[in-house]
């Protein structure tokens, strides 16, 4: 079931958007509008604008936009319910009853978040059977302590092909719901399901709520794959979660302490400190930076100290400089991971790890500099150009002496002459980047990469009249009725990309009370983003009345038929190539 609309447009009615928005940016008024710095993307110069007459924003910088509960999905991170949910709490609504006994979305929910409290626990005991001593065993030989466990709310699938369901079968819970959440598999050969960890610890993660949203669990030995995740459900997204966070967020005012591994973020709480988060199998993604962000100022990574470790924390530094966060890393020596170099060395050691660690451009400069040896002179060369590579990335004109001299030193090379070098090379970024932006803003008005609209492309001027048309209809509403009544000649299959015509068509279905919100339901945040964009492109025009509305339906008219007419010509053409044949 939907969310009924009379309870959107009060949760709308009672969540002004500038209110909302103005807890998380600061806005200042511009004339009608309301501008502030993007929380969507970094940004030194406001782009992010509030539009209160249309209830909707929109970023003139990355594009984002939409109405308050596409707003708080992003800002939150939430699903559509979630963020209507949310909304509900703060304005002191109860969300409405369901009233076809558990179909919606929100049922769903919360019964995801039973169902996987009910697994933890049963993973939890199974843990403690007499069966279950090779578990055991592993979790004492990798030192977890009896506290570690319960505290992270650790278990063990039994190596049974249905304990698990048995057991949620017991409690009420259907095949196909377990599924749902990843917690049974269905093969595709007998159709039969079967429980998906088997002979795995346990590691439940936990969102902010206390609800148990998703597990990781270990082989016991070097079975493959190391790790089993849960994929993404209803109820989670991994890349917009981070390992442990339930309990970093209380302990992080300072810093946090970004690991790889489950493993390390455990061993690290044990040596105290409890500011340790992890990502979930995958690389560090912008929106866990910005959930990070919105709780620390800095974090010190403390990836493994492999190539593989130096490569991914690398690629994590400027995702999370983006955000506005302070990066230290780690300089981790004589350990593979913070897991193995707390039991190696101890937790003393450890602290002392922490309140050494590097500034990321030491960090970066020192990883070049290990690579290389500078009494070669062809590494030293090398390293030489590598690290002017770094260098050039930094702004500040004092900063990049202070380093230009401090690796002339260490390379003993004249500082003059490698200050050359590096402005040489920060003269060809700009170049570079220069014709990559060029390159971008012609491939953006051809609508090349056009990810929300493939058909754009091929179709530049049907298009822009059908974006027209459908800004328009979202600033004028009143104009739709028109269209039913035929004043104007307007139908969805005059459209001729599909995503416009779909747009089209939930407008119509809307009729005079449409808005971007209406839309929220059934179009992705990138679509809505799209369409905000649409409207926000027409109200900067000062005429959008029903003769405008009509010049454009012409305009779309005679592409469509132009583009007709050069299918059928490719049509007779490949005729009579096939005829010559
Ligand atoms: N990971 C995964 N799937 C794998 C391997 C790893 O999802 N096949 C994820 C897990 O979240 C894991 C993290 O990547 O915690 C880091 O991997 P790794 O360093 O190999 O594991 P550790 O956590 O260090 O585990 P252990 O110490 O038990 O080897
Ligand atoms: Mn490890």
């Amino acid at each position: 079931m939907r969310i009924p609309q009379s309870f959107i447009d009060e949760i709308k009615y009672r969540n002004k958007i500038e209110d909302v928005i103005a807890s998380y940016v600061n806005l200042k008024r511009a004339g009608s509008v309301y501008q502030g710095l993007c929380p969507f993307h970094s940004e030194r110069t406001p782009s992010f604008t509030v539009f209160p007459n249309t209830e909707t924003f929109h970023c003139f910088g990355c594009g984002a936009g939409g109405d308050v509960i596409s707003f708080i999905m992003r800002a939150e991170n939430l699903e559509y319910p979630g963020a209507v949910e949310f909304l509900a709490k703060r304005s002191g609504l109860e969300m409405p009853e369901e009233a076809d006994g558990g179909k919606s979305e929100t049922i769903k929910r919360s019964r995801m978040y039973e169902m996987n409290r009910a697994a933890a626990l049963f993973f939890n005991k199974a843990l403690y059977a007499p069966e279950s001593e090779p578990a055991r065993e592993y979790l004492k030989k990798r030192g977890l302590s009896r506290a570690a466990v319960k505290r992270f709310g650790l278990g063990f699938a039994p190596n049974s092909f249905h304990a698990l369901s048995d057991h949620m079968h017991s409690l009420g819970y259907r095949d196909e719901e377990l599924k749902e959440a990843f917690l049974c598999g269905k093969s595709e050969r007998t159709g039969g399901y079967f429980d998906y960890f088997r002979g795995r610890i346990m590691f439940p993660i936990i969102d902010n709520f206390s609800n148990v949203i998703a597990f990781g669990g270990r082989a016991l030995g070097d079975e493959k794959p190391k790790y089993l995740n849960t994929s993404d459900t209803p109820v989670f997204k991994k890349s917009r979660n981070l390992f442990a966070l339930n309990f970093a967020r209380n302990a992080c005012a300072e810093s946090l302490i970004l690991c790889e591994g489950y493993m390390d973020v455990i061993a690290v709480n044990m040596a105290g400190f409890p500011n340790a988060v992890a990502t979930l199998g995958t690389a560090l993604t912008s929106e866990q930076a910005r959930i990070m962000a919105k709780y620390t100022k800095k974090v010190i990574l403390s990836y493994d100290s492999d190539d593989a470790g130096v490569a991914a924390a690398k690629r994590a530094i400027p995702i999370l400089t983006d955000v506005g966060l302070e990066v230290k890393l780690l300089r981790m020596e004589g350990a593979k991971d913070p897991d193995e170099y707390i039991k190696k060395f101890g937790a003393a050691r450890f602290k002392t790890l922490l309140e050494d660690s590097q500034g990321k451009l030491d960090y970066l400069c020192d990883s070049v500099l290990k690579k290389y040896d500078i009494l070669i002179p062809e590494e030293k060369m090398k390293a030489a150009d590598e690290l002017c590579g770094v260098i050039c990335g930094i702004w500040s004109d004092v900063e990049r002496e202070i380093y230009i001299t401090r690796i002339a030193e260490r390379l003993s090379v004249e500082p003059s002459n490698l200050a050359r070098d590096v402005e040489r090379r920060m003269r060809r970024k700009q170049r570079e980047e220069d014709t990559e932006l060029r390159r971008k803003v012609v491939s953006d008005t051809l609508g090349y990469g056009d990810r929300v609209n493939r058909e754009f492309v091929g179709n530049a001027k049907a298009a822009r009249a059908e974006e027209a048309i459908i800004g328009i209809l979202l600033l004028r509403p009143e104009l739709i009725p028109e269209i039913r009544r035929g004043t104007v000649a307007l139908c969805a299959d005059d459209f001729v990309t599909a995503f416009n015509r779909r747009v089209f068509e939930a407008l119509t279905a809307c009729g005079e009370k449409c808005d971007i919100g209406a839309l929220a339901q059934d179009f992705t945040l990138e679509e809505i983003d799209r369409i905000t964009a649409m409207q926000v492109k027409r109200s900067a025009l000062s005429k959008n009345d029903l003769a405008v509305l009509q010049e454009n339906v012409q305009t779309l008219k005679a592409a469509a038929e132009e583009k007709n007419t050069e299918n059928e010509l490719e049509e007779i053409k490949s005729l009579l190539s096939k005829k010559k044949k």
